[in-house]
C-alpha cells in the first residue's frame, strides 16, 4: 500500500492504483473526459493533467501509477494554467449551444469550463467546423457530432462491454466525428448507457431528452424491479412522476451499466388503470368499496373461518415475487405464525424459464422479478405444493379453500404475461374466498373476494435479495395516491385485526424484526444493504 503526498495531505493508494483513482478515495476528483472506472484507459484526453515533482513535465494522473514517497500536485497554478489549455483546445470548434443542449446541467464540458476555463473563445462562430446534430442512433440515443470531445468512452463501452464494436470515429483532423458506420442503428440491449458514460451532450436519451431540466428532479436510491439481478439505480422523479432512471456505480452488481429493458420499465408503472380503494364483495357477489378497517376485520374472521371448519392447510399465502422482503416477512407472519397457514408458494412462471426471455452474461437475469430469491429465504416455496399449477390443483380438489395473493405485473414485460395472470385468475376462480393485493386493476380481479390496492415498485420503502442472495435498500421516491397502503402495512393491519402484536411503524421496523427472527437475515444491518449491499447465506 503505497504512501504519497497529494495536494500537501500524505495519503495511502491501494496496489496498483493510479493517480486519479488513488485522488477519488480521498475524495478529490481531478478532471477528466476519457478516464472512465469500469472502462480501460485511454488517456486521450489530457484533461487530467498533474504536477508530480521531480518529473520534468506534467503527467496524466488517469495513466500514472502511485509510487511509494510520490508528491503530486493537482490544483497548483501549472496544472489549472494546463487544463485550461486543453479546455481552450475542446472547446474549439463546440458549438456553444448550452440552452438547448439537454445534458446542461450535468455536462463535464461546462462544469469544468467555470472552474478551470472562463475564458474568451478566439474563434468567431463562423469559423467552426460544423458537424451533423439530432441523429437518432436507435431507439435510446439521439447523437449530436459537434458537441462531442472525441473521449471515445462509448467506442470503449461498444468493445469491452458488449462486445458490439458499433461505434467509432470517422474522418480526420479537425473533421474527426463519433458515429456508427453508415448511421446503423444502435439496437443492441444496453445501448442506453453511452448517454450516461457520455461526459458532454453528444449522446442524449431519446426518452428523457427536453422531458425536465435536471436540476428540478429529485433523486432516490433504489434497486431496478425489473429483473432478480437487483442493479442498482437512482431515480430521477419530480412531482410523483418517474422522468428517468439511471444506474448507480456498484462494482458488486452492475458496475455503471443497466440494461436497456430495465432501464425504460419505470413506464410500465402507468400502462394499467390504479385501484385505489378496497374492495369487497357484498352478500350480491358485487365488489363495493370499504373502509381498511373493515376490510381488515372481514378477511381475518373469514379466514378464521375457513380454518377452524377445514383446517390451518386449507389457507393459501401466494406471494409476488416482486415485492419487498419486509412485506413477504410479515405475510409469513400473518398467515403462517398467526393464523397456521402451512402452504405458502410464489412460483408462476418457474417453468416457463425455457421462454424466448433473454438472458445474458451481462446482466439479463431471466427471472423478471427482483426478490424471487427473498421469497425462498423467507420460506415461501413449498416443494409439495409446486407453484402455482399444484396451488390450483389443490383448490380444484377442495384441498385449499382459501389464499391471500400478492400480484404485481412484471415491470419488463414477457411473452407469457397474459398467460400467468390467465393462471392466477384460474386460482382465484376455483377458491371459495380470496383476497388480492395489486397496485393494477385487472379484469380477473373481479373473481376476488377482496381486492387491497398497494403500492407499486417505487412507491415504498424496503429491501430486495437478488438471484445471488445480496440484500440491497430500495427507497421510496413516489407517495401512492387514492387508499394505497404499502404490503407490509396491510399485513401489520391484518395481524393487528387478528390481534397479534404489531408495533411496526414504518419498513425499517420490519426489517429489524426480519433479522432478529429469519435465520438467512440474522444479524445484518440496514446500513449494509446500501451499496453495495450484503450477500446472506
Ligand atoms: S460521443 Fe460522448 S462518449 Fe462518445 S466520444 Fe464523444 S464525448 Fe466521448
Ligand atoms: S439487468 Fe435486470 S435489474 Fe439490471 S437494469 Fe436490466 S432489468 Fe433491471
Ligand atoms: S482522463 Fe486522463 S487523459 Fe483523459
Amino acid at each position: 500500500m503505497p504512501k504519497f503526498t497529494l495536494n500537501g495531505r500524505e495519503v495511502e493508494a491501494r496496489n496498483g492504483q493510479t493517480i486519479i483513482q488513488a485522488a477519488e478515495d480521498h475524495g478529490i476528483e481531478i478532471p477528466h473526459y476519457c478516464y472512465h472506472p469500469d472502462l480501460s484507459i485511454d488517456g486521450n484526453c489530457r484533461m487530467c493533467l498533474v504536477d508530480v515533482e521531480k518529473m520534468p513535465k506534467l503527467t496524466p494522473a488517469c495513466t500514472t501509477m502511485v509510487n511509494e514517497g510520490m508528491v503530486v500536485h493537482s490544483d497548483n497554478e501549472r496544472v489549472k494554467e494546463a487544463v485550461r489549455g486543453v479546455l481552450e483546445f475542446l472547446l474549439i470548434n463546440h458549438p456553444v449551444d448550452c440552452p438547448v443542449c439537454d445534458q446542461a446541467g450535468e455536462c463535464r464540458l461546462q462544469d469544468y469550463y467555470m472552474v478551470y476555463g472562463l475564458h474568451t473563445s478566439e474563434i468567431p462562430l463562423a469559423m467552426k467546423v460544423r458537424k451533423r446534430k439530432v441523429i437518432d442512433l436507435g431507439p435510446m440515443v439521439v447523437l449530436d457530432q459537434e458537441r462531442c470531445v472525441l473521449c471515445s468512452r462509448c467506442i470503449r463501452f461498444f468493445e469491452e462491454v458488449t462486445e458490439t464494436g458499433e461505434m467509432q470515429f470517422f474522418g480526420r483532423g479537425d473533421h474527426v466525428a463519433i458515429g456508427t458506420f453508415e448511421d446503423a442503428p444502435l439496437d443492441n440491449p444496453y445501448s442506453g448507457n453511452v448517454v450516461d458514460i457520455c461526459p458532454v451532450g453528444a449522446l442524449t436519451s431519446r426518452d428523457f431528452r427536453f422531458k425536465c431540466r435536471v436540476w428540478f428532479l429529485h433523486a432516490t436510491d433504489s434497486v431496478c424491479g425489473g429483473c432478480s439481478t437487483g442493479c442498482t439505480v437512482r431515480i430521477d422523479h419530480r412531482d410523483g412522476a418517474i422522468f428517468r432512471l439511471i444506474p448507480r456505480r456498484n462494482p458488486k452488481v452492475n458496475r455503471s451499466w443497466l440494461c436497456d429493458e430495465g432501464r425504460l420499465s419505470f413506464h410500465e408503472l402507468n400502462n394499467a388503470r390504479r385501484i385505489h380503494r378496497p374492495l369487497m364483495k357484498g352478500r350480491d357477489g358485487v365488489q363495493a368499496p370499504v373502509t381498511w378497517e373493515e376490510a381488515a376485520r372481514s378477511i381475518d374472521s373469514r379466514l378464521k373461518e375457513i380454518r377452524d371448519a377445514s383446517g390451518a392447510g386449507s389457507l393459501l399465502g401466494f406471494a409476488s415475487p416482486s415485492t419487498t422482503n419486509e412485506a413477504l416477512f410479515l405475510l409469513k407472519k400473518y398467515l403462517g405464525d398467526q393464523l397456521g397457514a402451512t402452504q405458502f408458494d410464489f412460483r408462476v412462471d418457474s417453468e416457463d424459464k425455457n421462454l424466448a426471455e433473454e438472458e445474458d452474461q451481462i446482466l439479463r437475469h431471466f427471472d423478471k422479478h427482483p426478490n424471487s430469491m427473498g421469497a425462498i429465504k423467507l420460506g415461501l416455496m413449498s416443494e409439495e405444493l409446486g407453484g402455482i399449477e399444484g396451488a390450483i390443483k389443490a383448490a380444484r380438489e377442495r384441498r385449499i379453500k382459501a389464499a391471500v395473493v400478492v400480484y404485481f405485473k412484471p415491470l419488463v414485460r414477457r411473452p407469457n404475461d397474459e398467460e400467468v395472470e390467465g393462471r392466477i385468475f384460474e386460482l382465484i376462480d376455483e377458491l371459495e374466498y380470496s383476497v388480492v393485493l395489486a397496485a393494477h386493476e385487472a379484469d380477473w380481479q373481479a373473481a376476488a373476494s377482496v381486492v387491497l390496492p398497494v403500492a407499486a415498485w417505487s412507491e415504498e420503502d424496503g429491501t430486495y435479495t437478488n438471484f445471488e442472495g445480496r440484500v440491497q435498500l430500495a427507497g421510496k421516491a413516489i407517495e401512492p395516491g387514492g387508499d394505497t397502503l404499502a404490503v407490509w402495512e396491510v399485513f401489520a393491519m391484518l395481524l393487528q385485526a387478528s390481534g397479534a402484536e404489531s408495533l411496526w411503524m414504518s419498513a425499517e421496523d420490519v426489517f429489524a424484526t426480519m433479522t432478529e427472527s429469519v435465520a438467512a437475515y440474522r444479524g445484518i444491518t440496514l446500513d449494509q444493504t446500501r451499496l453495495p449491499g450484503v450477500v446472506v447465506g
